[in-house]
């Protein structure tokens, strides 16, 4: 596995795998890697030669008050759990490479409206200009064959989708299932961050995608009855806080009010001080 730093050198060498015939299967990530971005890099490697496994925590995809400063960070230990499932290529550049001129006064930047106005686009403001911005980067730096991406970050694969759509980009996106702990926690860099009963009051997260799809199945259609029953449950947490609980359409994520078509019911709670996300699809 080759670990490289320079945009100039990446190009290179993915031009001469390209002539030599191989497929690009490429997963960009922000590293701290766990077994969630590992099967992503699984299902590239069955499916493409090549796998390129970016890892770069982009600064212009957090707020003010974010955690970018204290994002975990460990690219010794990142390279070589790429390397264990066969990734070719790690890229991991440095902020200055990506950026030349400095992140926050970008002239150019990549916006998707709608898509981004709603769930996490709400609570944190330029997010996905942030991370439409770089994954386009990213894609003009290693034009993939196919990119995947986790459905852990659901409204991120449809921002990016719309983009792919929108801009012509060569590239085909892959949304690969949200990985879980045994007890249900979905895996995140961020879990690091939880003390052992924060770690427990997570999985109030999982807890309330698993009441909405057992009031699904009870015949439940009208989102505000199961966003409600959802709130009760997560505020009888005392570690947990509300940031959204959304019930929208699978496709075009406009909000739903009678639930007839597949909806993804996504929410975002802070355990403590850590921001967590989960989601689910209901397909009907
Ligand atoms: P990051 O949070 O590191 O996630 C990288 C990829 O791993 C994303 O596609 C994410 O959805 C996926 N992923 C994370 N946890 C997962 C889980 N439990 N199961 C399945 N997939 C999971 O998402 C980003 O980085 C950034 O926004 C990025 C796209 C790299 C742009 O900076």
């Amino acid at each position: 596995m080759r670990i490289v730093n320079k945009v100039d050198q990446l190009k290179d060498v993915i031009r001469q795998l390209k002539l030599a015939g191989n497929t690009v299967g490429f997963v960009p990530t922000m590293g701290y890697l766990h077994e969630g971005h590992l099967s992503l890099m699984r299902q590239a490697k069955q499916e493409q030669d090549i796998v390129v496994v970016s890892i770069f925590v982009n600064p212009l995809q957090f707020g003010p008050t974010e955690d970018f400063a204290v994002y975990p960070r460990d690219l010794a230990r990142d390279s070589a759990m790429a390397e264990s499932v066969g990734v070719d290529i790690v890229f991991a550049p440095e902020i200055e490479e990506m950026y030349p001129n400095g992140h926050s006064n970008l002239l150019t930047v990549v916006d998707v409206s709608e898509l981004t106005e709603g769930l996490c686009g709400a609570s944190r403001p330029g997010h996905f200009r942030g991370v439409t911005t770089v994954v386009n980067k990213l894609f003009n730096i290693v034009e993939p064959d196919v990119a995947y991406f986790g459905q852990k970050d659901a409204q991120q694969v449809a921002v990016i989708k719309q983009m792919v759509n929108d801009l012509n980009i060569n590239v085909k996106v892959v949304a690969v299932p949200i990985v879980r702990e045994s007890d249900g926690l979905a895996l995140s860099s961020r879990n690091v961050f939880l003390s052992k009963d924060e770690r427990q009051a997570a999985l109030i997260l999982s807890k309330s995608l698993k009441l909405a799809s057992t009031l699904l199945a009870e015949g439940e259609r009208n989102a505000d009855i199961i966003r409600s029953a959802m709130t009760k449950l997560i505020s009888d947490e005392p570690l947990a806080k509300i940031d959204y609980i959304a019930i929208n359409d699978a496709v075009t994520l406009a909000d739903v009010i009678n639930i007839e078509k597949p909806v993804l019911i996504a929410l975002a709670v802070k355990i403590g001080k850590t921001r967590l996300i989960d989601n689910m699809v209901w397909e009907g």
